[in-house]
C-alpha cells in the first residue's frame, strides 16, 4: 500500500475481533521493525513487554480500572499487546553496553572513534541531565519515536492497533515489577470487529494551512 493511503486508512481500533490472532512470524516481523527504532545518539532507552496469553493480557488490563476501564476490554480482546517502557535514567553501565554494540555492529573503526562516539553519547544525556534539566523526558521522547513507526508499520502489514495512554502507569510499574524504567504507553494489536465504531468514522486533522508554514 501507497505511504499516503496507510497514513489515511489507518485508525485506532476500539473493539478487537477475538477469534482473529496474529500470525507469530508477522508478529515477531514486527517486533524487528520496532527494534529498528530511531532515536537520538542511538540511545534506545526502552524495554517492550509482549503479552499475547489470557493471563499476561490480565496483568496488563489490571492497571485499567475504574476511569480507565474502557481501555481493559481492548487488551483482553486483542490478539498480541506491547507494553512500552522507558528508561528513568542513563548510568555510566549503559552506555558502555551502547559502546559494545556500536563496536560490535561494526560501526567503530578505531579507539578514536570509540571515544569520540562514548563523549557524544554521554555529552548529551549531560546536557539533558544537567542544562536541559529534563533527562527523564527525552528518554520518554525516544520511546514514543518508536511508537510512531510500529503503529504506521503495524497497519502497513495489515494489523488494526490501540495506542492507549489511559492507564494507571504506578500499578503497571508495580505489576510488571519495574523499578529502573517506566510504563509510557500500552499498545492492542489484532483486528478489528465489527462493532468497531472508529472504523467508519473519517478521520479529524488540523488542516494543512494551519500546521505548516513554508520558510
Ligand atoms: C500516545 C497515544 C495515546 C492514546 N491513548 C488512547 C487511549 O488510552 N484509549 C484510546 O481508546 N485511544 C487512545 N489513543 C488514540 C487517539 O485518540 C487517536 O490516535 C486520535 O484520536 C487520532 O485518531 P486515529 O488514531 O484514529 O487516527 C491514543 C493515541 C496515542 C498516539
Amino acid at each position: 500500500m501507497d505511504i499516503l493511503e496507510t497514513a489515511q486508512q489507518r485508525y485506532t481500533t476500539k473493539a478487537f475481533n477475538t477469534e482473529k490472532k496474529i500470525p507469530q512470524a508477522q508478529f515477531k516481523k514486527l517486533l524487528e521493525v520496532l527494534r529498528l527504532s530511531p532515536s537520538s545518539v542511538n540511545i534506545q532507552p526502552w524495554h517492550f513487554f509482549v503479552a499475547h496469553t489470557t493471563e499476561a493480557k490480565q496483568k496488563i488490563a489490571q492497571s485499567m480500572q475504574g476511569q480507565y476501564s474502557y481501555n481493559a476490554t481492548k487488551v483482553m480482546d486483542a490478539s498480541h499487546v506491547v507494553v512500552f517502557c522507558t528508561r528513568k535514567n542513563v548510568d555510566d553501565a549503559y552506555l558502555e553496553q551502547l559502546l559494545e554494540q556500536d563496536e560490535k555492529a561494526g560501526r567503530i573503526k578505531d579507539e578514536k572513534a570509540k571515544q569520540t562516539q562514548h563523549a557524544t553519547r554521554a555529552g548529551y544525556v549531560e546536557y539533558y541531565r544537567n542544562t536541559r534539566k529534563n533527562l527523564p523526558e527525552w528518554l520518554k521522547n525516544q520511546t514514543y519515536l518508536a511508537l510512531g513507526q510500529f503503529l504506521f508499520a503495524a497497519y502497513a502489514d495489515g494489523i488494526d492497533a490501540t495506542p492507549m495512554e489511559g492507564f494507571d502507569y504506578q500499578q503497571l510499574d508495580q505489576d510488571l515489577n519495574l523499578t529502573d524504567y517506566t510504563s509510557v504507553v500500552v499498545v492492542a494489536l489484532g483486528y478489528h470487529d465489527e462493532k468497531d465504531f472508529n472504523a467508519q468514522l473519517p478521520k479529524s486533522r488540523l488542516e494543512t494551512d494551519v500546521i505548516f508554514t513554508e520558510l
